[in-house]
Formats: structure tokens, C-alpha cells, sequence
């Protein structure tokens, strides 16, 4: 089990010095986790089938899931994916670097550890300086799944994946709250129109207005081609009960039937003032997208750490970045499968 070091970096100038160590790291077949512009990421070398199975030991992570190869830019496609149509080269040069990740036909170099066998490779290029230098610098793309216990909310800060991976990896490197705080949007450019496999930091309106025509998770068969939606996802421990927006009463009712019961109960509000609803733990989320987008798994880790059992969140609406925090607040009341 390698002793995990955590090494603070800044995220716009970082030290080539960590870079280096970073890439001496990966050459060596470690695992690096390393921030992005959405979550940490658990990174190692795209090309080294005996790493990128390692990240699946270090997570949890079932094996037919498959990675991301984050890349420095998009002129690198061309090491992991091949046939790339023209709209996604003119979604890469709309978005990256950024959070959307393209689904393309895989390159036959790339180890099958890493698309757990499809035909097709997830690729992004993170806004984001350390990952695009390590890239760079390794001359080769990183895989880079979540940097969380498998099932766990993703990693926003160097110190959630410590809570999660310490003994696990070799290297975190640390810069700090990451951006956006959800993760990235996943597009299958492999089919026509394109399809969204995941919500995430592009909003579905940015992206119809990019491409004219996208399909949407909601439809069941295309959530086969996208293996990750078919395990639970960014949930915390604790039971969580979606409410629907602005009904004082009703979320009253939902905290007091789950302390009725004996279990300690958090509330999340955005709309409220506080103090409007009785709680263990009362949090007020800011009601803009943004804010919430970045304090959204923060607050789900804060509140497993304090022992909270149920988790009653006022709904969001469904519009922009609401739209993945709704999707994640829906995945993370699912019951575990
Ligand atoms: O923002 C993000 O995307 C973060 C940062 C670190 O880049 N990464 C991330 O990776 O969220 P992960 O592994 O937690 O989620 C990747 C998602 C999974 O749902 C996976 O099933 C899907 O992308 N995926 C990966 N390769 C795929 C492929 N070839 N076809 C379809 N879906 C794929
Ligand atoms: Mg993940």
C-alpha cells in the first residue's frame, strides 16, 4: 500500500518542479490525483494497462466502467481517438478546454482497461492548468475517472480525496476548491444526433444551440451505451428525500418523520431564509446555480462526517446548470441497487 503524499500546487502558475514529480510518478506506473476545473481526478498513464487497472482496484470502481483520457488539447485527439467527425472537432473548439467530454470511436493503442472493452474512447481536455501540463509534460493523455471511493459524492478539495484514497494512491496534488464542482457533461459523438450520456458542467442548452439537435438521458436505451449511469453515483451515506421547491410544510413533514424515527436529520434549503424548518442541522445553500453547482458535494461530505443519517433537499429547478444538480440530487436519493 504506497504511503499518499499531498503536495499543494497553484492552479494557474504550477511549480514545474511538482509537474515533474507528478510525471515521475506516472511513469512509474503510480497514480496521481489531480485537480480539474470540475473534480479531482485519479490520474494515471492512459497507455500503462497495469495503472489504469490499478485505479480501478484504488476506487472500487467495477471493472465494465469505463475511464475519461483528459488530454492537454485537442490537437492530441488524435493519440486516442480515430474518425472524428466535424462536430465534435467544432464542439472541442467551442468548449475545451472545458467541462464536456466527447465519446469517439477509441484508437487500437488504447489499452481496453480503459473503455472496459467498447468501442469508443471518452476524451476531454480540462480547463485546467496542472492536468493540461502533466499531460504535456508525459506526452501521453490520463486517464482520469473521479477521485472518490466508488458510489461516494466526487472530490471538489485535495483533502476529500484524502478522505477517500489515503493508502490508495500515491500523490494528491492539491489547488484548492475545484471551479464548477460537478462533472463534466458526456456526449456520444458516435451517433446521430449526438447523445448526452451524463448532465454535467455544459447545460443541454448550450449544447442544442452548438449542435441543433441532441438526444437526452431520459431516453432508456441510449442509458445502456453509458455504463457509469447504471451504477449508483454521488451519493453520500446518509438517506437522502427530495422535497419538492418552496413548501415549508412539506419539508417540515419529511424531517420530522425521520427524526420520529430516531435518526439524526439534516435539511438543505436554497430558496428560504433561515430558520424556517426544525433540523438537526440546518444548511442554506445559495440560490444561484453556480454556487450551488460548487458547494453541492461539499455539503453532502460535511454532513456524512457529522454522522447525519437523513438528508431531506429542498428540490431544484430543471433549467441550465440546475439540471445537472437536479439529475445528482435524484441519483443520490436513489436507493442503493
Ligand atoms: O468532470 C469529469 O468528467 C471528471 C474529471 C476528473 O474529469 N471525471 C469523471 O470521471 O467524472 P468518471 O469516471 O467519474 O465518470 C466518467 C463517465 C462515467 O459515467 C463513464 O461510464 C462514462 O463517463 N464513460 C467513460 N467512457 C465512456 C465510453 N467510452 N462510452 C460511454 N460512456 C463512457
Ligand atoms: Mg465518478
Amino acid at each position: 500500500m504506497p504511503q499518499t503524499r499531498l503536495i499543494r500546487v497553484d492552479s494557474d502558475t504550477p511549480d514545474p518542479s511538482v509537474i515533474d514529480e507528478a510525471c515521475r510518478v506516472l511513469s512509474a506506473g503510480g497514480l496521481v490525483a489531480f485537480p480539474t476545473e470540475t473534480v479531482y481526478g485519479l490520474g494515471a498513464d492512459a497507455m500503462n494497462a497495469d495503472a489504469v487497472r490499478s485505479v480501478f482496484a484504488a476506487k472500487g470502481r467495477p471493472a465494465d466502467n469505463p475511464l475519461i483520457v483528459h488530454l492537454a488539447d485537442a490537437s492530441q485527439l488524435g493519440m486516442v481517438a480515430r474518425d472524428v467527425p466535424a462536430r465534435a472537432m467544432r464542439l472541442a473548439g467551442t468548449f475545451w478546454p472545458g467541462p464536456i467530454t466527447l465519446v469517439l470511436p477509441v484508437r487500437p493503442e488504447v489499452p481496453r482497461e480503459v473503455t472496459a472493452g467498447l468501442p469508443t474512447v471518452a476524451v476531454r481536455v480540462p480547463d485546467h492548468a496542472v492536468p493540461r501540463q502533466i499531460v504535456q509534460r508525459l506526452g501521453r493523455g490520463l486517464v482520469g475517472p473521479s477521485a472518490n471511493l466508488s458510489g461516494r459524492p466526487s472530490p471538489t478539495t485535495g483533502p476529500h480525496v484524502m478522505d477517500d484514497l489515503n493508502g490508495r494512491v500515491d500523490l494528491i496534488l492539491d489547488a484548492g476548491p475545484t471551479r464548477i464542482g460537478l462533472e463534466s457533461t458526456v456526449v456520444d459523438m458516435t451517433v446521430d444526433p449526438p447523445a448526452i450520456l451524463r448532465e454535467g458542467g455544459i447545460s443541454h442548452d448550450a449544447l442544442l444551440t452548438e449542435l441543433g439537435a441532441v438526444r437526452t438521458p431520459d431516453d432508456v436505451t441510449l442509458l445502456r451505451r453509458s455504463p457509469g449511469t447504471r451504477h449508483r453515483h454521488y451519493a453520500p451515506a446518509a438517506t437522502v428525500v427530495l422535497v419538492p421547491s418552496g413548501d415549508e410544510q412539506r419539508l417540515q413533514r419529511a424531517v420530522d418523520e425521520a427524526r420520529a424515527s430516531g435518526k439524526m436529520t439534516a435539511v438543505i434549503v436554497h430558496t428560504f431564509e433561515l430558520p424556517v424548518v426544525r433540523a438537526h442541522v440546518v444548511v442554506r445553500v445559495a440560490g444561484d446555480e453556480r454556487s450551488y453547482a460548487h458547494q453541492l458535494y461539499a455539503t453532502l461530505r460535511s454532513l456524512d462526517a457529522r454522522g447525519v443519517s437523513v438528508i431531506v433537499v429542498e428540490s431544484v429547478p430543471g433549467s441550465g446548470l440546475w439540471r445537472t444538480i437536479a439529475d445528482r440530487l435524484r441519483r443520490a436519493a436513489e436507493p442503493p441497487s
